[in-house]
């Protein structure tokens, strides 16, 4: 299974040092054998070896240049840096990406051989206009992505499910995530409210190969369980 923790813009750059050290020790001594991932802020990036992999948020589709505010290949180099989640639906929503810039944004780090965790997922007016819809409105974000990609990893985000507390009940998780097993054989993470109360019944589900974690994650100690959920449902 694949257990990965979205730090979004929380966390110093010693806080995350600390939490990945944590989890790190935690992973280790309860021989997890789930991949385990933390994407923290850009200015908390920092050279990891063991067996949590420490992937970037964003970066630019650049080696370097003229882009301020950007970071691209060259500052993730720096780090060892080879995982990055690209299409979170902050970036699409709060920061306008466009799919064309998350196409070239794609494009360029899987060249690169990049692990890519792309995010797809339909705002709450889209899922209230039926799953016809809702299915039509998220196809549109597989456009212009090689789904054949051999790093690739989709995590399905519903909008209106991230930081609210409430969920898509279970029978509509497995009924998104086997249609969308239809267009990849890349494994498929839920994200969206799961916490630790939650994160069993999710692991648990048909068609669900992890998930990807934002608030519930900030406590090491709350992402290490749900590692330890994933180890025992031995997926
Ligand atoms: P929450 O877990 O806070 O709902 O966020 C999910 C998310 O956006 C992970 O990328």
């Amino acid at each position: 299974m694949i257990i990965a923790a979205n730090l979004k813009t929380n966390l110093t750059r010693e806080k995350t040092a600390k939490y990945i050290s944590e989890v790190e020790s935690y992973v280790r001594k309860n021989s997890i054998t789930s991949e385990v991932f933390v994407f923290p802020a850009t200015s908390s990036l920092t050279s990891h070896t063991g067996a949590v992999v420490v992937g970037a948020q964003n970066a630019y589709p650049t080696i370097n240049g003229a882009f301020t505010g950007e970071i691209g290949y060259e500052q993730l180099e720096e780090f060892g840096i080879k995982t990055i989640l690209i299409g979170h639906s902050e970036r699409r929503h709060l920061l306008g990406e466009t799919q064309e810039e998350l196409i070239k944004k794609f494009n360029f780090y899987k060249e690169l051989g990049f692990k890519i965790i792309y995010c797809v997922g339909e705002p709450l007016e889209i899922r209230e206009a039926g799953f016809e819809t809702m299915m039509e409105y998220i196809s549109k974000q597989y456009e212009g992505i090689d789904v054949t990609y051999e790093n690739l990893i989709i995590a399905y985000e519903p909008v209106w499910a991230i930081g609210t507390g409430l969920t898509p009940t279970s029978e509509d998780i497995v009924a998104i995530h086997a249609e969308l097993k239809k267009k990849s054989l890349a494994p498929i993470l839920y994200g969206g409210s799961v916490k630790v109360t939650n994160a069993k019944e999710v692991l648990a589900l048909d068609g669900v190969d992890g998930i990807l974690v934002g608030g519930a994650a900030l406590y090491a100690e709350h992402f290490c369980t749900m590692c330890e959920y994933a180890q025992e449902l031995n997926k």
